[in-house]
Formats: C-alpha cells, sequence, structure tokens
C-alpha cells in the first residue's frame, strides 16, 4: 500500500495556498498493512515555477512530540525546503490541532522564495489509526468507537481536520542544510514577456534555472530567430524586425559549474507583436490642414496642442468636415509644435 502524493488534494487560501492533507490509497482493511508515514503540501506563485508545492512526510514515531524534529520536503523543480516542528507542536499535531510552518529557501539564489505548509493534526492522527482499516473510506467520520482515539480532541479533528484549533506551542526555525538532497539542475520552460518589432527587447533567463551549482553558462541550441542573442550569463536580447511577427521558439541550453557539469534544455516562446504602425503628423497635416493654413513650417496653426485642434474640428465650420482619429490629430499637433 504505497503512499500516492498524486492523490494530493490541493485547496487553496490565504495569499499563500495552504493545502489540505490528504491521504491516498486503496484500503485493504487489514490492521497489518501500516502506513509509516502521511503527508502535507505547500504550494505558492513563486517565479520560475509559476505555482508548486511540496509534501513532506512526518513519522507517525513523531506525533506526540519529545524532541524538535526537522524534515526535509521533496524536490520540486530541484530544489526543496526544510521545516522544523517543535516537540509543543508536534503534541499538538497528535491531539489533532493544526500547525503553521513556514519555510524559506535561498536556493538558487534568484529564486529564495517562502512556503507556508498547514499540517492537520486530525488527518494524521486518521492515517495512524483508522486508514489500515478504512483507506480513506470513514475520513470526515465520527470515530468507530469511543476509545479510539482516546482524546476529545482528536475526536473533533476526524470530523473536521481543517477547522481544529491552531497550535500555539512556539515554532522553531528550521536549519537549511538539514538533510541535504541533491538539487537537480532544472529550465522551466516558460512564455517570455512578448518582444515588438522595432523595439530593443531584453530579458534575463536565469530565474528560470533551478538547482544545480551556480553560476551557470547559457547557450542557444537548436534554430532560434535571427535577431536574437543569449549571452553566456542568460541575458536574451535583440530588435525583431518587422517579419519577425508571431510565436517564436528558442531552444536554450543551461549548464551549471558542478564538475562534471549538469545540462539542462528547454523551449521559450516569444510572441513577438507588430510595433503600432508610425503615423507621419507632417503628411496628414499637408492633406487636411495646408490649404486654409498654409505650409507645415510657417502655418498660422504652430504650436497648437491636440486639445485645440480636436475643439476647432467641433466648434469651426469649415473644418467640420475633417476626420481624424485622436492619434491622428496628435501626430499633427507634434509635427506643428
Ligand atoms: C482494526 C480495524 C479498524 C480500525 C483501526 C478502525 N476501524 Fe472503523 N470499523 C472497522 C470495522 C470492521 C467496522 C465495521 C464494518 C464497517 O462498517 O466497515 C468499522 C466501522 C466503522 C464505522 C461505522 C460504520 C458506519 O458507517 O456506521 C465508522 C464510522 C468507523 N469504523 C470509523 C473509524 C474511524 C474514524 C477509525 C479511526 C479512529 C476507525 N474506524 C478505526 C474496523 C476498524
Ligand atoms: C477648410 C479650411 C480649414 C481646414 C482644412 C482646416 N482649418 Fe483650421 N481653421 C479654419 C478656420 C476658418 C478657423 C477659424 C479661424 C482661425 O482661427 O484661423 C480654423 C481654426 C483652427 C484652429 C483654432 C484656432 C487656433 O488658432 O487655435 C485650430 C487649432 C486649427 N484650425 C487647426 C487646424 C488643423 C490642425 C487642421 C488640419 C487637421 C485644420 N485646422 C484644417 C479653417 C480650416
Amino acid at each position: 500500500m504505497k503512499f500516492s502524493l498524486k492523490c494530493m488534494v490541493l485547496a487553496a487560501a490565504l495569499a499563500l495556498v495552504l493545502v489540505n492533507l490528504t491521504g491516498c490509497g486503496e484500503g485493504t482493511n487489514t490492521p497489518s498493512t501500516q502506513l509509516t508515514a502521511s503527508s502535507v503540501s505547500s504550494s505558492s506563485a513563486i517565479n520560475p515555477v509559476s505555482s508548486h508545492s511540496h509534501s513532506v512526510a512526518i513519522p507517525f514515531s513523531d506525533l506526540g512530540g519529545t524532541r524538535t524534529v526537522s524534515y526535509r520536503t521533496s524536490v520540486t523543480s530541484g530544489h526543496s525546503h526544510v521545516i522544523a516542528l517543535s516537540a509543543g507542536q508536534l503534541s499538538d499535531l497528535y491531539k489533532g490541532y493544526r500547525v503553521l510552518v513556514t519555510s524559506s529557501t535561498s536556493y538558487p539564489a534568484t529564486d529564495s522564495h517562502t512556503h507556508l505548509f498547514e499540517i492537520q493534526g486530525g488527518q494524521l492522527v486518521y492515517e495512524s489509526i483508522c486508514y489500515n482499516c478504512h483507506s480513506n473510506d470513514k475520513r470526515g467520520v465520527s470515530q468507530m468507537n469511543s476509545s479510539q482515539p482516546p482524546l476529545q480532541s482528536q475526536k473533533n479533528a476526524l470530523q473536521s481536520p481543517s477547522t481544529q484549533p491552531l497550535s500555539s506551542a512556539e515554532s522553531v526555525t528550521p536549519i537549511f542544510t538539514y538533510g541535504t538532497t541533491a538539487q537537480t539542475l532544472a529550465l522551466a520552460t516558460t512564455t517570455l514577456t512578448g518582444a515588438v518589432t522595432g523595439t530593443f527587447y531584453s530579458q534575463t533567463l536565469t530565474p528560470y534555472a533551478t538547482g544545480g551549482t551556480l553560476p551557470y553558462t547559457w547557450s542557444i541550441t537548436g534554430s532560434y530567430p535571427a535577431w536574437l542573442t543569449l549571452s553566456a550569463g542568460g541575458l536574451i536580447s535583440g530588435t525583431p524586425t518587422a517579419t519577425d511577427t508571431g510565436n517564436q521558439t528558442v531552444t536554450v541550453k543551461v549548464t551549471d559549474s558542478a564538475n562534471p557539469a549538469a545540462t539542462a534544455t528547454n523551449n521559450f516562446i516569444l510572441v513577438v507583436t507588430a510595433s503600432a504602425p508610425v503615423i507621419d503628423g507632417a503628411a496628414l497635416y499637408i492633406t487636411n490642414c495646408e490649404r486654409c493654413h498654409g505650409v507645415l513650417a510657417s502655418s498660422s496653426k504652430r504650436g497648437r496642442s491636440a486639445a485645440q485642434i480636436t475643439s476647432a474640428i467641433g466648434s469651426v465650420g469649415s473644418m467640420s468636415g475633417i476626420s481624424l482619429t485622436s492619434a491622428q490629430i496628435q501626430a499633427i499637433a507634434t509635427a506643428l509644435q
């Protein structure tokens, strides 16, 4: 009976996403099958992995709490976190209380971020006492008999693990290096900020790589748009031309500084849109205004603003036939400055 992380049920709350702890598996109704751990997940919207979560295993033997215990979470996109629970918090989890812990990682340096983990004691109580006989069938229902589990708070927690009191026990600061796991170099696939034709574009790709050993070296592999270059430091730049519009795929490779070096390759999508057409104010003046106000250079309307022109079109009878967009009027006003 393997505990499957795929079965985690996610629920959003607060600015960070708290994740309900929900065990999964097909029950065998044989008490001999022992679950050894339970999990909790966290999630947050953090660049470069727009939304990611971690799970962490808490052995039932730690419930009850006699000492501070650290756990390292699962690895997501090349990094993991450490959470630490005090004896008081583990004791409260045993009672069915909820515990909130935060954990930060500065790894990689470009993506330091914090997760908020919610651990629901009631879920752990269910998994440690009821799961082996009932799989998930009796989650959220009242306990089978009054002796199991022993505490009233646990009975309450079995029925509603997510609404139990929050532990007020002291928290402990996790030690980042606890149970260090190798952080696999990874490169997230991403749609980059769009580029506009005729406009210089630059964006650093560094935040999209995680794990491995800094510094990274970047290179473009495969075909890529001719207007674009990628520096070894991860800066993508160039000026797309009018023929470069559309979705462009840039296949990028990142190499870390480990020996031997690790590499990761992924595609970035870069959408190039056409720049707004340039409006020629001087030409519009010739077509629309010159015959009454003279050539542009010596126009009697030099220095007029777009608002003044708009108002004249609305009020001067001989100008009433003029039909221009506000962008065109602005271009004429600019030409008249
Ligand atoms: C040693 C095995 C075992 C354990 C442990 C166990 N149960 Fe049961 N439970 C049973 C059996 C067998 C029944 C009777 C058949 C059935 O209803 O599935 C039962 C019945 C129930 C029922 C009544 C069925 C109903 O709908 O009236 C509930 C509710 C229940 N269990 C909840 C729990 C909870 C909650 C826990 C954990 C605190 C738990 N059980 C622990 C074996 C177990
Ligand atoms: C058919 C002739 C005619 C055309 C074409 C015309 N105007 Fe005029 N415009 C006038 C007349 C007549 C007035 C009122 C007298 C004056 O102020 O020169 C006027 C007034 C104005 C005024 C307000 C008075 C002032 O000096 O601030 C502005 C501004 C102006 N025109 C700008 C323009 C611009 C810009 C165009 C081209 C988009 C244009 N006009 C096209 C005839 C014309």
